[in-house]
Protein backbone atom coordinates (compact mmCIF):
# COMPACT_ATOMS: atom_id res chain seq x y z
CA UNK A 1 0.00 0.00 0.00
CA UNK A 2 1.20 3.55 -0.93
CA UNK A 3 0.05 6.62 1.32
CA UNK A 4 -0.13 9.51 -0.78
CA UNK A 5 0.83 12.74 0.97
CA UNK A 6 -0.92 15.89 -0.46
CA UNK A 7 1.04 19.08 -0.13
CA UNK A 8 -1.33 21.62 -0.13
CA UNK A 9 0.54 24.17 2.12
CA UNK A 10 1.31 27.35 -0.73
CA UNK A 11 -0.26 30.20 -1.52
CA UNK A 12 0.21 30.47 -4.88
CA UNK A 13 0.52 34.76 -5.50
CA UNK A 14 1.24 34.74 -8.99
CA UNK A 15 -2.22 33.17 -9.88
CA UNK A 16 -3.87 36.53 -8.57
CA UNK A 17 -6.54 37.37 -8.08
CA UNK A 18 -8.61 34.18 -8.45
CA UNK A 19 -5.34 32.34 -6.36
CA UNK A 20 -5.65 34.42 -2.59
CA UNK A 21 -3.91 34.50 0.87
CA UNK A 22 -7.31 32.93 2.53
CA UNK A 23 -8.00 30.68 -0.78
CA UNK A 24 -4.96 29.70 -2.73
CA UNK A 25 -4.93 28.21 -6.27
CA UNK A 26 -5.00 24.97 -5.71
CA UNK A 27 -8.41 25.21 -4.08
CA UNK A 28 -10.05 27.07 -6.92
CA UNK A 29 -11.65 25.35 -10.13
CA UNK A 30 -8.86 27.01 -12.49
CA UNK A 31 -9.49 24.48 -14.93
CA UNK A 32 -12.41 22.41 -14.93
CA UNK A 33 -15.20 21.71 -12.62
CA UNK A 34 -13.27 20.21 -9.86
CA UNK A 35 -10.46 22.18 -8.34
CA UNK A 36 -7.06 21.10 -9.02
CA UNK A 37 -6.41 19.87 -5.22
CA UNK A 38 -9.42 17.30 -5.66
CA UNK A 39 -8.12 16.20 -8.98
CA UNK A 40 -5.00 15.26 -7.28
CA UNK A 41 -6.80 13.64 -4.23
CA UNK A 42 -8.87 11.37 -7.10
CA UNK A 43 -5.61 10.62 -9.23
CA UNK A 44 -4.11 9.78 -5.83
CA UNK A 45 -7.13 7.28 -4.67
CA UNK A 46 -8.17 3.74 -5.52
CA UNK A 47 -5.46 1.48 -7.26
CA UNK A 48 -2.89 0.29 -4.53
CA UNK A 49 -3.24 3.72 -2.83
CA UNK A 50 -4.57 4.03 0.53
CA UNK A 51 -6.38 7.49 2.61
CA UNK A 52 -4.26 10.58 1.96
CA UNK A 53 -2.37 12.21 4.72
CA UNK A 54 -2.94 15.96 3.57
CA UNK A 55 -0.05 18.23 4.88
CA UNK A 56 -1.49 21.87 5.03
CA UNK A 57 -1.89 24.66 7.52
CA UNK A 58 -4.28 26.43 9.99
CA UNK A 59 -6.16 29.17 7.36
CA UNK A 60 -6.93 25.87 4.99
CA UNK A 61 -8.03 23.08 7.08
CA UNK A 62 -11.54 23.75 6.42
CA UNK A 63 -11.37 24.12 2.65
CA UNK A 64 -8.96 20.99 3.00
CA UNK A 65 -11.77 18.88 4.61
CA UNK A 66 -14.72 19.98 2.93
CA UNK A 67 -13.31 19.36 -0.32
CA UNK A 68 -12.42 16.31 0.13
CA UNK A 69 -15.77 15.77 1.77
CA UNK A 70 -17.38 16.83 -1.32
CA UNK A 71 -15.88 13.84 -3.68
CA UNK A 72 -15.69 11.37 -0.69
CA UNK A 73 -12.30 10.54 0.17
CA UNK A 74 -11.78 10.26 3.71
CA UNK A 75 -7.94 11.51 4.88
CA UNK A 76 -5.79 9.41 6.70
CA UNK A 77 -5.00 12.58 8.64
CA UNK A 78 -4.81 16.46 7.77
CA UNK A 79 -1.89 17.39 9.75
CA UNK A 80 -1.72 21.10 10.05
CA UNK A 81 1.82 22.91 10.05
CA UNK A 82 2.02 25.67 12.82
CA UNK A 83 3.75 27.66 10.09
CA UNK A 84 5.06 27.77 6.50
CA UNK A 85 8.62 26.15 6.93
CA UNK A 86 8.49 24.88 3.10
CA UNK A 87 8.37 21.12 1.96
CA UNK A 88 11.58 19.81 4.08
CA UNK A 89 9.81 19.46 7.12
CA UNK A 90 6.61 19.15 5.68
CA UNK A 91 7.63 15.35 4.05
CA UNK A 92 9.94 14.47 7.02
CA UNK A 93 7.15 14.85 9.14
CA UNK A 94 4.73 13.03 7.22
CA UNK A 95 7.73 10.00 7.20
CA UNK A 96 8.27 9.94 10.56
CA UNK A 97 4.32 9.87 11.28
CA UNK A 98 3.98 6.99 8.60
CA UNK A 99 7.45 4.99 10.28
CA UNK A 100 6.03 5.22 13.71
CA UNK A 101 3.26 2.65 12.42
CA UNK A 102 5.51 0.84 9.53
CA UNK A 103 8.47 2.14 8.53
CA UNK A 104 8.59 0.17 5.03
CA UNK A 105 5.31 1.66 4.25
CA UNK A 106 5.83 3.75 0.59
CA UNK A 107 4.70 7.53 0.59
CA UNK A 108 3.74 9.07 -2.59
CA UNK A 109 4.76 12.73 -2.29
CA UNK A 110 2.90 15.26 -4.77
CA UNK A 111 1.98 19.13 -4.89
CA UNK A 112 -2.26 19.63 -5.21
CA UNK A 113 -1.97 22.17 -7.71
CA UNK A 114 -0.76 19.97 -10.58
CA UNK A 115 -2.71 18.84 -14.11
CA UNK A 116 -2.07 15.61 -15.45
CA UNK A 117 -5.00 14.72 -17.61
CA UNK A 118 -4.57 11.32 -17.44
CA UNK A 119 -4.46 9.82 -14.13
CA UNK A 120 -4.34 6.06 -15.73
CA UNK A 121 -1.08 7.04 -17.04
CA UNK A 122 0.24 8.68 -14.11
CA UNK A 123 -0.77 5.35 -12.19
CA UNK A 124 1.02 3.08 -14.44
CA UNK A 125 3.91 5.44 -13.80
CA UNK A 126 4.03 5.58 -10.05
CA UNK A 127 3.85 1.49 -10.42
CA UNK A 128 7.07 1.00 -12.40
CA UNK A 129 8.38 3.01 -9.34
CA UNK A 130 7.48 0.80 -6.70
CA UNK A 131 9.76 -1.88 -7.14
CA UNK A 132 12.94 0.74 -7.06
CA UNK A 133 11.31 2.73 -4.03
CA UNK A 134 10.53 -0.53 -2.05
CA UNK A 135 14.54 -1.11 -2.69
CA UNK A 136 15.48 2.03 -0.94
CA UNK A 137 15.62 4.07 -3.71
CA UNK A 138 13.55 7.79 -3.87
CA UNK A 139 11.87 7.49 -6.98
CA UNK A 140 11.21 10.99 -9.14
CA UNK A 141 9.27 11.55 -12.27
CA UNK A 142 11.09 13.08 -15.61
CA UNK A 143 8.72 15.35 -17.49
CA UNK A 144 10.64 15.74 -21.19
CA UNK A 145 11.34 19.91 -21.22
CA UNK A 146 10.36 21.93 -24.25
CA UNK A 147 11.22 25.23 -23.09
CA UNK A 148 15.24 26.72 -20.85
CA UNK A 149 12.40 26.90 -17.54
CA UNK A 150 14.31 28.02 -14.46
CA UNK A 151 11.21 27.41 -12.22
CA UNK A 152 11.88 23.70 -12.26
CA UNK A 153 13.92 20.99 -11.35
CA UNK A 154 16.50 19.12 -13.53
CA UNK A 155 17.01 15.47 -13.95
CA UNK A 156 20.30 14.41 -15.49
CA UNK A 157 19.42 10.64 -16.82
CA UNK A 158 22.69 8.57 -16.71
CA UNK A 159 21.10 5.82 -19.60
CA UNK A 160 18.31 6.42 -22.53
CA UNK A 161 15.95 3.36 -21.65
CA UNK A 162 12.35 3.88 -20.98
CA UNK A 163 12.48 2.04 -17.58
CA UNK A 164 13.30 3.42 -14.18
CA UNK A 165 17.10 4.82 -14.01
CA UNK A 166 19.67 5.86 -11.79
CA UNK A 167 19.75 9.63 -11.59
CA UNK A 168 22.77 11.34 -11.72
CA UNK A 169 22.37 14.26 -10.42
CA UNK A 170 19.33 16.59 -10.06
CA UNK A 171 19.57 20.46 -10.30
CA UNK A 172 17.32 22.89 -8.38
CA UNK A 173 16.07 25.71 -10.20
CA UNK A 174 19.02 26.51 -12.46
CA UNK A 175 19.87 29.79 -13.87
CA UNK A 176 18.36 30.58 -17.60
CA UNK A 177 22.12 30.22 -19.42
CA UNK A 178 22.50 26.66 -17.32
CA UNK A 179 18.74 25.77 -18.16
CA UNK A 180 19.62 26.34 -21.87
CA UNK A 181 22.73 24.14 -21.65
CA UNK A 182 20.60 21.28 -20.02
CA UNK A 183 17.75 21.49 -22.22
CA UNK A 184 20.47 21.54 -25.63
CA UNK A 185 21.99 18.99 -23.74
CA UNK A 186 19.14 16.21 -24.28
CA UNK A 187 19.60 13.80 -21.09
CA UNK A 188 18.14 15.88 -19.00
CA UNK A 189 14.12 15.92 -17.75
CA UNK A 190 11.75 17.97 -15.70
CA UNK A 191 11.71 17.21 -11.83
CA UNK A 192 7.97 16.63 -11.81
CA UNK A 193 8.19 17.40 -8.23
CA UNK A 194 6.33 14.03 -7.10
CA UNK A 195 8.53 11.38 -5.19
CA UNK A 196 7.63 7.94 -4.54
CA UNK A 197 10.41 6.15 -1.09
CA UNK A 198 10.11 4.18 1.68
CA UNK A 199 9.39 6.28 5.05
CA UNK A 200 12.53 4.40 6.26
CA UNK A 201 14.27 5.54 3.50
CA UNK A 202 13.48 9.34 3.73
CA UNK A 203 14.12 9.56 7.52
CA UNK A 204 17.86 8.02 6.55
CA UNK A 205 18.65 10.81 3.27
CA UNK A 206 17.45 13.49 6.02
CA UNK A 207 19.60 12.08 9.06
CA UNK A 208 22.21 12.16 6.26
CA UNK A 209 21.40 15.41 4.29
CA UNK A 210 19.62 17.75 6.57
CA UNK A 211 19.67 16.63 9.84
CA UNK A 212 19.10 19.34 11.55
CA UNK A 213 15.29 19.29 10.93
CA UNK A 214 14.68 15.36 12.18
CA UNK A 215 15.01 15.94 16.06
CA UNK A 216 12.59 19.03 16.18
CA UNK A 217 10.27 17.89 13.46
CA UNK A 218 9.74 14.67 15.88
CA UNK A 219 9.40 16.47 18.54
CA UNK A 220 6.77 18.34 17.24
CA UNK A 221 5.13 15.23 16.27
CA UNK A 222 5.19 13.91 20.07
CA UNK A 223 3.71 17.15 20.70
CA UNK A 224 0.71 17.40 18.70
CA UNK A 225 -3.12 17.53 19.21
CA UNK A 226 -5.52 16.34 17.74
CA UNK A 227 -7.60 19.60 16.92
CA UNK A 228 -11.64 18.43 16.02
CA UNK A 229 -10.14 15.77 13.36
CA UNK A 230 -7.01 17.41 12.39
CA UNK A 231 -3.50 17.13 13.63
CA UNK A 232 -1.69 20.16 15.08
CA UNK A 233 1.92 19.49 14.96
CA UNK A 234 3.40 21.31 18.19
CA UNK A 235 4.05 24.59 17.29
CA UNK A 236 7.47 25.35 19.72
CA UNK A 237 9.88 23.05 17.83
CA UNK A 238 8.24 24.18 14.62
CA UNK A 239 8.38 27.79 14.36
CA UNK A 240 12.35 27.34 15.07
CA UNK A 241 12.68 25.41 11.93
CA UNK A 242 14.85 26.16 8.75
CA UNK A 243 12.79 27.27 5.73
CA UNK A 244 14.06 24.61 2.80
CA UNK A 245 12.25 22.76 0.29
CA UNK A 246 12.91 19.24 -0.02
CA UNK A 247 14.60 19.87 -3.33
CA UNK A 248 17.48 21.46 -1.78
CA UNK A 249 17.68 19.72 1.53
CA UNK A 250 17.57 16.75 0.04
CA UNK A 251 17.55 15.46 -3.57
CA UNK A 252 20.36 17.69 -4.68
CA UNK A 253 22.54 15.51 -2.45
CA UNK A 254 21.22 12.51 -2.26
CA UNK A 255 22.71 9.42 -4.40
CA UNK A 256 19.92 6.71 -4.65
CA UNK A 257 17.65 9.11 -6.70
CA UNK A 258 15.66 6.62 -9.71
CA UNK A 259 13.74 8.54 -12.41
CA UNK A 260 11.10 7.09 -14.29
CA UNK A 261 9.87 8.96 -17.12
CA UNK A 262 6.30 10.54 -17.55
CA UNK A 263 5.49 11.13 -20.83
CA UNK A 264 1.85 11.84 -20.89
CA UNK A 265 0.42 16.00 -20.15
CA UNK A 266 1.64 17.33 -16.92
CA UNK A 267 1.88 21.28 -15.86
CA UNK A 268 2.84 22.83 -12.78
CA UNK A 269 -0.14 25.94 -13.05
CA UNK A 270 2.80 28.42 -11.93
CA UNK A 271 1.04 31.23 -13.56
CA UNK A 272 -1.56 32.65 -15.91
CA UNK A 273 0.18 31.92 -19.06
CA UNK A 274 0.43 28.16 -17.79
CA UNK A 275 -3.69 28.63 -17.28
CA UNK A 276 -3.73 30.31 -21.18
CA UNK A 277 -1.52 26.88 -22.19
CA UNK A 278 -3.79 24.64 -20.15
CA UNK A 279 -6.83 26.47 -21.52
CA UNK A 280 -5.76 26.63 -25.13
CA UNK A 281 -5.46 22.76 -24.65
CA UNK A 282 -8.88 21.85 -23.88
CA UNK A 283 -10.39 24.25 -26.42
CA UNK A 284 -8.06 24.37 -29.23
CA UNK A 285 -7.91 28.02 -31.57
CA UNK A 286 -5.83 29.06 -34.24
CA UNK A 287 -5.53 32.79 -33.12
CA UNK A 288 -4.54 31.67 -29.52
CA UNK A 289 -7.48 32.99 -27.94
CA UNK A 290 -8.02 31.08 -24.61
CA UNK A 291 -11.68 32.07 -22.99
CA UNK A 292 -12.89 31.64 -19.50
CA UNK A 293 -16.61 32.44 -18.06
CA UNK A 294 -18.11 35.40 -19.38
CA UNK A 295 -15.60 36.48 -21.73
CA UNK A 296 -15.33 37.58 -25.89
CA UNK A 297 -12.59 38.48 -28.04
CA UNK A 298 -12.93 40.26 -31.48
CA UNK A 299 -9.91 40.24 -32.88
CA UNK A 300 -7.24 39.17 -30.37
CA UNK A 301 -4.60 37.05 -30.82
CA UNK A 302 -2.36 35.18 -28.16
CA UNK A 303 -4.42 36.71 -25.15
CA UNK A 304 -6.29 34.98 -21.60
CA UNK A 305 -9.53 36.57 -21.38
CA UNK A 306 -11.15 35.20 -17.82
CA UNK A 307 -13.72 36.20 -15.66
CA UNK A 308 -14.52 34.36 -13.04
CA UNK A 309 -17.69 36.51 -11.75
CA UNK A 310 -21.62 35.94 -13.17
CA UNK A 311 -21.95 39.22 -12.78
CA UNK A 312 -18.99 40.86 -15.26
CA UNK A 313 -18.38 39.82 -19.05
CA UNK A 314 -14.35 40.84 -20.36
CA UNK A 315 -14.17 42.01 -24.11
CA UNK A 316 -10.88 42.48 -25.42
CA UNK A 317 -10.72 44.05 -29.18
CA UNK A 318 -7.59 44.76 -30.81
CA UNK A 319 -5.22 43.01 -28.24
CA UNK A 320 -2.12 40.63 -28.76
CA UNK A 321 -0.51 38.69 -25.75
CA UNK A 322 -2.32 40.16 -23.15
CA UNK A 323 -3.96 38.35 -20.11
CA UNK A 324 -6.96 39.93 -18.51
CA UNK A 325 -8.24 38.10 -15.29
CA UNK A 326 -10.99 39.46 -13.56
CA UNK A 327 -13.35 38.26 -10.48
CA UNK A 328 -15.54 39.90 -8.58
CA UNK A 329 -13.60 42.38 -6.64
CA UNK A 330 -10.24 42.39 -8.70
CA UNK A 331 -9.45 42.77 -12.56
CA UNK A 332 -5.41 41.72 -13.95
CA UNK A 333 -4.44 42.93 -16.78
CA UNK A 334 -0.68 42.18 -17.79
CA UNK A 335 1.20 41.81 -20.58
CA UNK A 336 1.72 37.86 -21.33
CA UNK A 337 5.39 38.00 -20.90
CA UNK A 338 5.04 39.17 -17.95
CA UNK A 339 3.04 36.18 -15.76
CA UNK A 340 5.66 35.39 -13.32
CA UNK A 341 5.42 39.03 -11.91
CA UNK A 342 1.78 38.78 -10.84
CA UNK A 343 3.09 38.16 -7.67
CA UNK A 344 4.15 41.35 -7.54
CA UNK A 345 0.77 42.99 -7.85
CA UNK A 346 0.26 40.89 -4.70
CA UNK A 347 3.47 42.76 -3.04
CA UNK A 348 2.17 46.32 -3.77
CA UNK A 349 -1.28 45.86 -2.80
CA UNK A 350 0.18 44.44 0.77
CA UNK A 351 1.74 47.48 1.03
CA UNK A 352 -1.16 49.29 0.52
CA UNK A 353 -3.74 48.06 2.42
N1 LIG B 1 2.27 21.56 3.33
C1 LIG B 1 3.05 22.45 2.74
N2 LIG B 1 3.82 23.28 3.51
N3 LIG B 1 3.07 22.51 1.41
C2 LIG B 1 3.88 23.41 0.83
C3 LIG B 1 4.68 24.31 1.56
C4 LIG B 1 4.64 24.24 2.99
O1 LIG B 1 5.29 24.97 3.72
N4 LIG B 1 5.36 25.08 0.68
C5 LIG B 1 4.98 24.67 -0.55
N5 LIG B 1 4.07 23.67 -0.46
C6 LIG B 1 3.41 22.93 -1.53
C7 LIG B 1 2.91 23.82 -2.66
O2 LIG B 1 1.55 24.16 -2.43
C8 LIG B 1 3.05 22.90 -3.86
O3 LIG B 1 1.90 22.06 -3.96
C9 LIG B 1 4.26 22.00 -3.51
O4 LIG B 1 4.39 22.08 -2.10
C10 LIG B 1 5.58 22.41 -4.20
O5 LIG B 1 5.91 23.72 -3.82
P1 LIG B 1 6.20 24.87 -4.88
O6 LIG B 1 6.54 26.09 -4.12
O7 LIG B 1 5.07 24.94 -5.88
O8 LIG B 1 7.51 24.31 -5.58
P2 LIG B 1 8.05 24.71 -7.01
O9 LIG B 1 6.98 24.56 -8.05
O10 LIG B 1 8.71 26.04 -6.90
O11 LIG B 1 9.19 23.60 -7.26
C11 LIG B 1 8.95 22.21 -7.08
O12 LIG B 1 8.06 21.71 -8.07
C12 LIG B 1 8.57 21.77 -9.45
C13 LIG B 1 7.53 21.16 -10.37
O13 LIG B 1 6.31 21.79 -10.23
C14 LIG B 1 10.31 21.50 -7.15
O14 LIG B 1 10.13 20.16 -6.72
C15 LIG B 1 10.89 21.53 -8.57
O15 LIG B 1 12.08 20.74 -8.62
C16 LIG B 1 9.88 20.98 -9.55
O16 LIG B 1 10.38 21.03 -10.88
MG1 LIG C 1 4.89 24.57 -7.98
Amino acid sequence: MITPVLMAGGSGTRLWPVSRKSFPKQFAPLIGEETLFQASARRLSGAFYGEPMVMTNADFRFIVAEQLEQIGISPEAIVIEPAGRNTAPAILAAALMVAAQDPDRLLLVAPSDHVIPDAEAFTRAVEQGIEPAKEGRIVTFGITPDRPETGYGYLELAGQGEGPQPLTRFVEKPEAARAAQMLEAGNFLWNAGIFLFSARTMIEAFRQHAPAFVEPVQAAIDGAKTDIGFLRLAAKPWDGLGDESIDYAVMEKADNLTVVRFSDRWSDLGGWDAIWRETLERSPSEDGVALTGHATAIDCHDVLLRSDSDDLEVVGIGLKDVMVVATSDAVLVADKDRAQDVKQAVTALRKKN
